[in-house]
């Protein structure tokens, strides 16, 4: 089953090794996206650098679970309102299922990365209230309205916007992983919520590459909804 738990965790897993990462990764690399959300998408990431530095930083990686989680509840309950009409409608409730059951696993999988993210950053480095916890809620709000609307009128946009989000978040971990190294191997993690979840990482650097491998899961699988769910 697709969007079992625990296959989804050996997914990530297997993901570690490069030479298979590189393969899951490359046939959605050279996704076109339409104008409407590589505008959009174009915005959140500029306005984002400017706000938290282009760096990756512990508190700039919480603030970006914060707003990357909303897509998939704005998308499970923009498809719960659609049902409400469309329920007669067989194929429609299967399309809808699909995108369901993907947002239901993955803001599980994202609501874990910025709980842990942010037990991390508390150690790790000082949060300004405005920068770090305002303005992430602000964002993540216009957020959720933008993947909800776009998702009843358009939902390819909503997933490419989605798409490209990921891919930034994807990049952003990957050259953390890459800058920091040394560090992050040192540091163990001891999280409740990460046992909790069914999550094992020994240091900070297992931790963040699993992360970045949930980042090419969701951003491989946004397209997929697109080919196999038939969305317009
Ligand atoms: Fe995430
Ligand atoms: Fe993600």
């Amino acid at each position: 089953m697709e969007y079992d738990e625990q296959h989804l965790e050996a997914l990530a897993v297997s993901l570690n090794d490069p030479k298979v990462r590189e393969e899951y990764k490359a046939p959605y690399d050279g996704h076109k996206c339409s104008f409407v959300p590589r505008f959009l998408g174009g915005f959140i990431v500029m306005a984002g650098n400017i706000v938290f530095g282009d760096t990756p930083s512990y508190l700039k990686f919480r603030a970006v679970e914060v707003i990357a989680r909303v897509p998939y509840h704005s998308w499970d309950s923009a498809a719960f309102t659609i049902l409400t009409t469309c329920y007669s409608n067989a194929a429609k409730a299967l399309e809808l299922g699909h995108t369901s059951r993907f947002a239901r696993m993955a803001q599980d999988n994202e609501t874990m990365h910025v709980v842990v993210i942010s037990e991390l950053s508390a150690q790790e480095e000082q949060a300004n209230v405005i920068i770090h916890t305002v303005i992430p809620m602000l964002f993540a709000f216009f957020y959720y309205w933008m993947s909800y609307v776009l998702y009843l009128l358009k939902p390819r946009y909503s997933m490419e916007l989605n798409y490209l989000f990921e891919s930034h978040a994807f990049e952003q971990y990957s050259l953390f992983l890459e800058q920091r190294e040394h560090d992050l191997k040192r540091k163990p993690v001891d999280s409740e919520y990460l046992r909790w979840y069914g999550r094992h990482a020994k240091s900070h650097y297992e931790l963040f590459e699993l992360i970045r491998n949930d980042e090419l899961i969701h951003r491989n699988r946004s397209i997929r909804e697109i080919e196999e769910g038939h969305l317009r």
